[in-house]
């Protein structure tokens, strides 16, 4: 690539939306829509938040994100580790958070000077979604699906379908589980 190419490049604002998005919701994808008017490009990392334990798969999760984000100067990859780390490998060194209610103040705001901390060069944007997508939130999604309600409303097609089949797959996983026992107990 010539310098001059390069320098163009190096100028372009890349930005990083980092998140769990087990599973996405239309409020992550209202702030990647955002994000994607903003900036030259944007890169949605699907990241291990350690501290959840996930119903998706890294795997599932940047598939929901694949097929239902259609902008074209957004990526969407994952990655396992700090988040800096990832920054620096992709020469980013803008993050992109959204923020729904003063509720998401202190942990984020924690997390913004963790990260500035680690990586000085590094500046978190906060971004508001719609006002419609300001209270929900993937466990609520999650919870609401495996009592069997209609969650259309706030996830896309694809992740209300493997929703359903999470919920199908648990379901069967049970039923086999307790007829093992009752095997077991008939033998006793
Ligand atoms: N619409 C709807 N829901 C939203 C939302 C929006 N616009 N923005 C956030 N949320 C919800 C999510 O659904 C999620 O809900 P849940 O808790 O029920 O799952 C919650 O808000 C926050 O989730 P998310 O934005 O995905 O972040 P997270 O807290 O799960 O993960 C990481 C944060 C992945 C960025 C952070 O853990 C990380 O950086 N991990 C890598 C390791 C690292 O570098 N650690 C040091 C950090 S300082």
């Amino acid at each position: 690539m010539s310098n001059e190419l390069k320098s163009a490049e190096d100028r372009k604002k890349t930005a990083v939306y980092p998140g769990s998005f087990d599973p996405a919701t239309y409020g992550h994808l209202d702030i990647i829509t955002r994000s994607a008017k903003i900036f030259d490009k944007l890169i949605v990392a699907v990241i291990s938040n350690p501290n959840k334990k996930p119903l998706f798969s890294i795997s599932e999760r940047v598939k929901i994100l694949k097929d239902t984000v259609k902008e074209k100067n957004v990526e969407i990859l994952s990655f396992d580790g700090l988040l800096v780390n990832f920054m620096k490998k992709k020469n980013a060194k803008i993050i992109v958070r959204g923020l729904r209610a003063v509720s998401d103040f202190e942990y984020e705001f924690q997390m913004a000077l963790t990260n500035r901390k680690l990586h000085p060069e590094i500046e978190t944007v906060f971004l508001t979604p719609s006002e419609k997508w300001t209270y929900i939130s993937s466990t609520l999604v999650k919870e609401i699906a495996s009592l069997g309600g209609n969650v259309r409303c706030f996830v896309p097609p694809i992740a209300e379908q493997m929703l359903k089949t999470k919920k199908r797959n648990s379901h069967r996983g049970h039923r086999e589980h307790s007829e093992k026992k009752n095997k077991e107990f008939i033998t006793l």
